[in-house]
C-alpha cells in the first residue's frame, strides 16, 4: 500500500534537512580528513565485468552479444576498439586469481557472459565449456577465500535475443529468468552475492534513449521507460526465483546494481533547486530504486512529470508505463542489500525544458553543470567530488528506510599519473568512511573500479581505469600492479585509515574538544603508504604485487590539490 501524505511529507522533509545539513558544510568542514577504521567484516573488493576483460569473443562455443556486433562494425569508439582480445582473461585465469590473492580483496566482483553459458540466449543452447570456465574461475576464488560477486547481467545480451526485439520485449522476462534459474543451480552453491542487472538505468537511457551503446536504439521520450519497465520485471522475477528456489538451501543474498549520481542543488537556499535536485536524484537512482526497495511503484516526480508533459504533448497516455497492483506488489522488496555504483556528483538547476522532442532528459526539468572547485577526471563529465559520496550515502540511507549498502563500483579513469587515481581513492574512501562512523550509514562494502585496464565501452581503451596496468600491445597481455594496487592493498590492510601513532597524542588533546577529525585535509594528510612489497609486509605465501616501476618514479606531490 502507498505510503500516506502525512509520512511522504515527512520523509520529504528529512531529505531537505539532510540536503540543507551538508549543503551548508562549509569547505574547511568538507575536506577535514577522518581517521577510523571500518567494522570488522567490511567487504573490500575489486570489479570487472565480462566484456570488458574477458575477450575469447568466439572461443569454444561462445556466442555474439550485441557488444561485439556493435564493436565490430561500428567506427565510433576510438582505434576502432574492441573486446575480441581485451585483457584475454578468457585465456588468463591463473594470472587474474594470482593478482586478486595478491591485493587481498575480500571479494571479487565479475560478470558473467550470458552467451558464452548460452550461445543464443536460452538453455537449449547451453555451452559447457563456458560453464567449466566460470566453475574455475569460481573455485578459484573459493580456494583463496575470496567472495564471488556475480553480476548476471552486464549489458552483453546475446545478439539472438536482440534479434528478437531484446529488453523492448516483456518476453525477456522469461527468458532472463531462465537463464538466471541456471546460474542460481549452477554456481549458486559457490556464489553467495548475486547481482542480477547491472545499471539499467545505462542500458535504458544509453541503449535505447541516446543509442550510443548497443543495441543502439534513439528514441529518447517512450523506449527507455519501456524497457526500464521490463528491466525491473525481470530483475524482480529472478529475485522471486532465488528467493524460491534457492535461499534456503544457499543461503546468499541478491540485489541489483544501480547507478547513482549525486546532484548538487545550485543554490540550497533556494526551495525550487533543492526539489529540482532531489528530481535529479529520482529520475536517475529513484526510477529502479523506488520500486524495487519502496513501493513497487516508480516516485512521485518521475509520475509527474512524464504524466504532465505527456498531457501537454497532448498524448492519449504517459510515456511513463504503469504497474498494475499485483506487479507492484512482486517488485517491491526485491533486493536484500543496496548496491550502487558511483562516480561523480554534478550541480543541478531548475530550468523548464522544450516539449519537442519528447525526451526522458527534457522530462526532468533541469540543468546540469560541472562541480567547479574540483579535480577533473580523464573522462568529461567525470569530476572528482569526493564528498558528494558521503552525500549519496546518506541520501540513500534517508530515502530508502537505512539498508545496508554495498558500494559496487568506485573509481577513476586518470589522464596522466596513477597518483591521481591515489588521491581519488583515498578522497572517496574516506567520505566513505565518514558516512559509516559519523552518519551511521550501514556501508558494508567497497568496490573498487577496476580490477585491470580494460575495455572502457565506448572510450575503447584510451581512458582507464585499472589498479592492475594491462600492455595490450603485448600478445600475453602482462599485467602489472600500479602504484594504486599498493595503496588499495595498505588500505585492506588497515581496514581503513588507523589513526597513526604520531597522531594519537595529537588526536587525545583534540577528542576533549568536539573535533573528531584531523585537522588535516585529504590534500595535506600524508599518504602513508608503504611502498614496500606487500610479501615482506607480513604475507606469509610467496604472492606479492610487483610494483610497476614506471609509476614510481611518477610519484609526487600535486602543488595544489583542491580536496
Ligand atoms: C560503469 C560500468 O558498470 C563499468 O563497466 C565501467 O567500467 C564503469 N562505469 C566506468 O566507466
Amino acid at each position: 500500500m502507498d505510503q500516506c501524505l502525512h509520512c511522504r511529507g515527512l520523509q520529504r522533509l528529512c531529505r531537505f534537512l539532510l540536503l540543507q545539513k551538508f549543503s551548508s558544510q562549509s569547505n574547511f568542514d568538507r575536506q577535514m580528513y577522518h581517521y577510523g577504521t571500518f567494522p570488522e567484516g567490511f567487504s573490500w573488493g575489486i570489479s570487472s565485468s565480462a566484456y570488458q576483460i574477458e575477450g575469447g569473443w568466439n572461443a569454444d562455443g561462445k556466442g555474439p552479444s550485441i557488444w561485439d556486433r556493435f564493436t565490430q562494425t561500428t567506427n565510433t569508439i576510438p582505434d576502432n576498439a574492441n573486446g575480441n582480445v581485451a585483457c584475454d582473461s578468457y585465456n588468463r585465469l591463473n594470472e587474474d586469481l594470482y593478482m586478486l590473492r595478491a591485493l587481498r580483496v575480500k571479494s571479487y566482483r565479475f560478470s558473467l557472459s550470458w552467451s558464452r553459458i548460452f550461445p543464443d540466449g536460452t538453455r537449449k543452447s547451453l555451452n559447457q565449456k563456458g560453464v567449466d570456465y566460470y566453475n574455475r574461475l569460481i573455485d578459484g576464488l573459493i580456494a583463496y577465500n575470496i567472495e564471488p560477486m556475480v553480476t548476471l547481467y552486464h549489458w552483453d545480451l546475446p545478439e539472438a535475443l536482440q534479434k528478437v526485439n531484446g529488453w523492448e520485449s516483456a518476453e525477456m522476462i522469461d527468458i532472463f529468468n531462465d537463464y538466471c534459474d541456471f546460474c542460481f543451480a549452477t554456481f549458486g552453491d559457490r556464489v553467495k552475492f548475486w547481482i542480477t542487472i547491472n545499471q539499467p538505468q545505462t542500458i535504458a537511457w544509453s541503449g535505447y534513449g541516446l543509442g550510443n551503446m548497443p543495441p543502439n536504439v534513439v528514441d529518447p521520450g517512450y523506449r527507455p521507460y519501456i524497457v526500464a519497465h521490463n528491466l525491473i520485471k525481470a530483475h524482480a522475477k529472478a529475485y522471486h526465483t532465488y528467493d524460491d528456489k534457492y535461499r534456503q538451501l544457499q543461503g546468499g543474498l541478491i540485489s541489483i546494481a544501480l547507478n547513482a549520481d549525486w546532484f548538487e542543488p545550485a543554490d540550497v537556499n533556494v526551495v525550487r533547486e533543492v526539489v529540482t535536485a532531489d528530481r535529479a536524484m529520482q529520475f536517475q537512482l529513484g526510477w529502479f530504486a523506488h520500486p524495487i526497495f519502496k513501493n513497487g511503484d516508480y516516485p512521485d516526480a518521475l509520475k509527474w512529470q512524464v504524466g504532465n508533459k505527456s498531457e501537454i504533448q497532448s498524448l492519449p497516455q504517459s510515456r511513463l508505463p504503469s504497474f498494475t497492483e499485483e506487479e507492484k506488489n512482486f517488485i517491491k522488496g526485491t533486493a536484500d542489500v543496496f548496491c550502487v555504483n558511483h562516480y561523480t556528483t554534478r550541480v543541478v538547476s531548475y530550468f523548464t525544458a522544450a516539449l519537442q522532442p519528447h525526451s526522458y532528459e527534457s522530462d526532468r526539468d533541469m540543468r546540469e553543470a560541472e562541480e567547479p572547485d574540483s579535480p577533473t577526471t580523464a573522462i568529461p563529465n567525470q569530476k572528482a567530488v569526493a564528498w558528494g559520496l558521503r552525500r549519496l550515502l546518506n541520501w540513500i540511507k534517508e530515502e530508502y528506510g537505512d539498508p545496508e549498502i554495498y558500494i559496487t563500483e568506485n573509481g577513476a579513469a586518470v589522464e596522466w599519473d596513477d597518483f591521481e587515481r591515489v588521491m581519488f581513492y583515498k578522497a572517496y574512501i574516506d567520505e566513505a568512511l565518514k558516512a559509516n562512523n559519523l552518519d551511521g550509514v550501514r556501508l558494508r562494502g567497497y568496490t573498487a573500479t577496476a580490477f585491470m585496464d580494460s575495455f572502457e565501452w565506448l572510450y575503447g581503451y584510451k581512458f582507464l581505469f585499472g589498479l592492475h596496468h594491462v600492455d595490450f600491445t603485448n600478445p600475453d597481455r602482462p599485467r602489472t600492479p600500479k602504484y594504486s594496487a599498493h595503496y588499495y592493498y595498505n588500505i585492506i590492510k588497515d581496514n581503513g585509515f588507523p589513526l597513526p601513532d604520531d597522531e594519537k597524542m595529537l588526536h587525545d588533546c583534540r577528542q576533549t574538544g568536539l573535533v573528531h577529525h584531523s585537522f588535516d585535509t585529504s590534500s595535506a594528510q600524508p599518504l602513508r603508504l608503504s611502498t614496500n612489497c606487500p610479501s615482506q609486509n607480513g604475507c606469509t605465501d610467496q604472492v606479492s604485487l610487483t610494483l610497476l616501476s614506471s609509476n614510481t618514479q611518477k610519484v609526487r606531490w600535486p602543488a595544489v590539490w583542491k580536496y
